[in-house]
């Protein structure tokens, strides 16, 4: 089996779910449950014994090192993380905990099960670091997309934040031998994305007739990865990534964010047209930029198609729409997320659970 961290969140939830439907191997999965964890991503899984739930934080020694002696997992794959960039500008502290003191521990934590592991099974052990293209800072237009010998120039408490465990997963590989993989990967999008990042937010704030908030003047470029295109690669890089390596993941899709909400708009004039008439670009508002905003973010993803055969599967227009559908068709989740029911829904379950 496999232990996953932050297996409650976006890409995480998405992640077991597609693992278990690709590989079938069993995972343990554990969260702290923060604000950006929600098991109902994962009811479907109620009644699998291959998903084990575990309530917990990944710094958390005791906790952690008594779920490796107990599951004995073949790999960690660690998504558990403070992930929004505005949150990080507002309340720092938290990421400074999760994604570096967290992840410092958890690499003590699989350092001390690795080293006791012995032949095939501390062979065969791997430690997959989930990153974001972030930690290389920010692009100028002219400039080439990220590789993965760009030189490390974080930019907000999130970034730095990341920056700072990839430091240790490195120096875990280099100086104690720990058989670790990285990946920094571009902006996701698609089912169980949290409404508070830009792609669910709009589409959420328009059905509820509320301002479209644009930071800045909306020229800011990512580039945006249908969230099973970088589950597919995160399983790719377990499977036959080498060792000590970074894999940088990307859907070759960069796009100002304007023109992201005006696709969203037009869909959605398409798909639920406005109850009042005319578009939903109506509700577009420019509002006031984030601090030290990074300009733009392109990811080279020639590395990981050359060693490991993989690319993405999704063009943006396949995969922007079926998330557009997505979030039309699980307005009972939309609700509940945002009504903060969803965590009252979580304790119950865990309640039961326990
Ligand atoms: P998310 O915020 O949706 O989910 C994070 C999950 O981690 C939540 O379930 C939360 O409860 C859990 N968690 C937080 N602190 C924890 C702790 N101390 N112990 C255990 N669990 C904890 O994040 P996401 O968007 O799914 O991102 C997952 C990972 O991918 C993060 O490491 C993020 O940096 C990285 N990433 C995200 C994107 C993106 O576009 N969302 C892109 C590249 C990389
Ligand atoms: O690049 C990968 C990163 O992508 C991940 O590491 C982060 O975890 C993830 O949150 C994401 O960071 P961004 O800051 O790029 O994502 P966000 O959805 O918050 O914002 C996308 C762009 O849209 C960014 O330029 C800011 C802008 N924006 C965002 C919000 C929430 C707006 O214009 N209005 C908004 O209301």
């Amino acid at each position: 089996m496999i232990l996953v961290t932050g297996g409650a969140g976006f890409i995480g939830s998405n992640f077991v779910l597609d693992w278990l439907r690709a590989n079938g191997e069993a995972v343990v999965n554990l969260d702290k449950l923060t604000y950006a964890g929600n098991l109902e991503n994962l009811a479907s899984l109620k009644n699998n014994p291959g998903h084990v739930f575990v309530h917990g934080d990944i710094g958390d020694p005791k906790l952690v090192a008594e779920l490796l002696t107990r599951h004995r997992p073949r790999a960690i794959v660690n998504f558990a993380a403070e992930s929004h960039v505005d949150r990080s500008i507002h309340s720092p502290g938290s990421f400074i905990e999760t994604n570096v003191v967290g992840s410092f521990r958890l690499l003590e934590a699989a350092r001390g099960y690795w080293d006791a592991l012995q032949g095939a099974q501390k062979d065969g052990f791997r430690f997959l670091h989930v990153s974001t293209d972030e930690v290389y800072g920010s692009l100028t237009p002219g400039d080439a997309a990220f590789r993965e010998d760009n030189r490390y120039e974080p930019n907000s408490p999130y970034s730095a934040s990341k920056a700072a465990s990839d430091h240790l997963v490195r120096a875990y590989h280099h100086t104690y031998g720990l058989p670790v993989l990285t990946t920094n990967c571009s902006n996701n999008y698609g089912p169980y994305h949290f409404p508070e990042k830009l792609i669910p937010l709009v589409i959420v704030n328009a059905l509820a007739d509320k301002p479209l908030p644009v930071y800045g003047d909306g020229m800011q470029i990512r580039d945006w990865l249908y969230v099973g295109d970088h589950c597919s690669a995160i399983r790719r890089v377990l499977e036959a990534g080498r060792v000590g390596e970074t894999y940088n993941v990307g859907g070759w899709n960069e796009k100002p964010n304007i023109e992201i909400v005006q696709t969203i708009c037009a869909l959605l004039d398409e798909l639920r047209p406005r109850v009042a008439g005319g578009s939903y670009a109506q509700q577009i508002t420019y509002v006031k930029d984030r601090p030290g905003h990074d300009r733009r973010y392109a990811i080279d993803a020639r590395k990981i198609k050359r060693e490991l055969g993989w690319k993405p599967a999704e063009t943006f227009e396949t995969g922007i729409r079926k998330t557009v559908q997505w979030y039309l068709d699980h307005g009972d989740w939309v609700q509940r997320v945002q009504s903060g029911v969803y965590r009252e829904w979580i304790a119950a379950q865990y309640e039961r659970a326990a």
